[in-house]
C-alpha cells in the first residue's frame, strides 16, 4: 500500500514535469484520466497475477469505459508513466513499458496479428510516443527515443533515435540527422514501385540507344546539355557530417 501511495506521488510529480498545462495538485489528481488508468492498472495487474483473470479483464474494461484507455492487466508498466489526454490508447497483454515514458492520445502498443507468445512491443526508458502512433509486434523501442505523431513502427529502434512516418524510419540518431539514400531502407511499398520504374526507364533507355545505333549507324545523343543543366547538389554535400556516422 505504501508502495502504491509512493507511486501516486511520483506520477503526479511526473505530470508537473511533463505537462506545462498542469496547474494544481487537485487538478492533476482529478482531471488526468491517464493517471486514473495507470492507478487502476496496479489493481488489475494484481488480480491478473493472482489468477483472477476474468475479474482483472472486467475491471480493465470498466477502466476503459471511464478513461478511454485500454491497458491489458498482463501488461508491465514502468514507473512514472504519463498518459497525456488518454482516449484511444491500447496497451497489449505482453507489452512492457520502461520508466519515464509519455504516451499521447491514440497510441497503440499492439500485435501484428501474426505472432503468438510475446507479441507486443517493449518500450525503453524515457521514451515519448506521439499521438496516434502505432507500435506493432514484438519489437523494441530503445531508451530516450521519440516516436513522431502518426507513425507506424514495425521494426526495432536503437537507443537515442527519433522515428517518424509510415512505415517509421529514423530521422535523428544520437542527435544527428540521418539521411536515407537508399529508398529500400524505408521499406515503403511505394519505394518498390519507384525502384521498378527507375529500372524500367534505364532498360528503355538502353534499348532506344541500341535501336538508334542499329538504324542510324550512330550513337544517339542522349546527354544533357551541360550549359542548360540545372546545378545539382549531392545529398553528401548537404549533409556531410551525417555521412560520417
Ligand atoms: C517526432 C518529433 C518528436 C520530432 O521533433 P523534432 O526532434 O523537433 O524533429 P523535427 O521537427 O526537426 O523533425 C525532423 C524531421 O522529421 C519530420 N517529422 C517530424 N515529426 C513528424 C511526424 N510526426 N510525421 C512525419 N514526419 C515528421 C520533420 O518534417 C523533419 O523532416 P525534414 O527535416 O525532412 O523536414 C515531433 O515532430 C512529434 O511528432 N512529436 C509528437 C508530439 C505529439 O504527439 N503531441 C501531441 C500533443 S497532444
Amino acid at each position: 500500500m505504501i508502495g502504491f501511495f509512493k507511486s501516486v506521488r511520483e506520477d503526479i510529480a511526473a505530470v508537473f514535469e511533463t505537462d506545462p498545462a498542469a496547474r494544481s495538485y487537485f487538478e492533476v489528481l482529478f482531471c488526468y484520466p491517464g493517471l486514473h488508468a495507470v492507478w487502476a492498472h496496479h489493481w488489475n495487474q494484481w488480480l491478473w497475477r493472482h489468477g483472477m483473470r476474468f475479474l482483472a479483464r472486467f475491471s480493465s474494461q470498466v477502466t476503459r469505459l471511464l478513461t478511454g484507455i485500454e491497458i491489458h492487466p498482463g501488461a508491465q508498466l514502468g514507473r512514472r508513466l504519463f498518459i497525456d489526454h488518454g482516449m484511444g490508447i491500447v496497451v497489449g497483454e505482453t507489452a512492457i513499458i520502461g520508466d519515464d515514458v509519455t504516451l499521447y492520445q491514440g497510441v497503440t502498443l499492439g500485435g501484428t496479428g501474426k505472432e503468438k507468445g510475446k507479441r507486443h512491443p517493449t518500450i525503453g526508458n524515457n521514451v515519448s510516443i506521439g499521438s496516434g502512433a502505432k507500435i506493432l509486434g514484438n519489437i523494441t523501442v530503445g531508451d530516450n527515443c521519440r516516436v513522431g505523431a502518426g507513425s507506424v513502427v514495425l521494426r526495432s529502434v536503437p537507443d537515442n533515435s527519433t522515428i517518424v512516418g509510415v512505415p517509421g524510419h529514423i530521422v535523428l540518431r544520437e542527435g544527428k540527422r540521418v539521411v536515407i539514400t537508399d529508398p529500400k531502407e524505408i521499406r515503403d511499398p511505394l519505394s518498390d514501385v519507384i525502384i521498378k520504374l527507375a529500372t524500367e526507364v534505364h532498360e528503355i533507355r538502353e534499348k532506344l540507344q541500341e535501336h538508334t545505333h542499329e538504324s542510324m549507324g550512330a550513337e544517339p545523343d542522349l546527354s544533357i546539355d551541360e550549359e542548360t543543366k540545372p546545378a545539382r547538389t549531392l545529398p553528401e554535400e548537404l549533409f556531410f557530417e551525417d555521412y560520417q556516422i
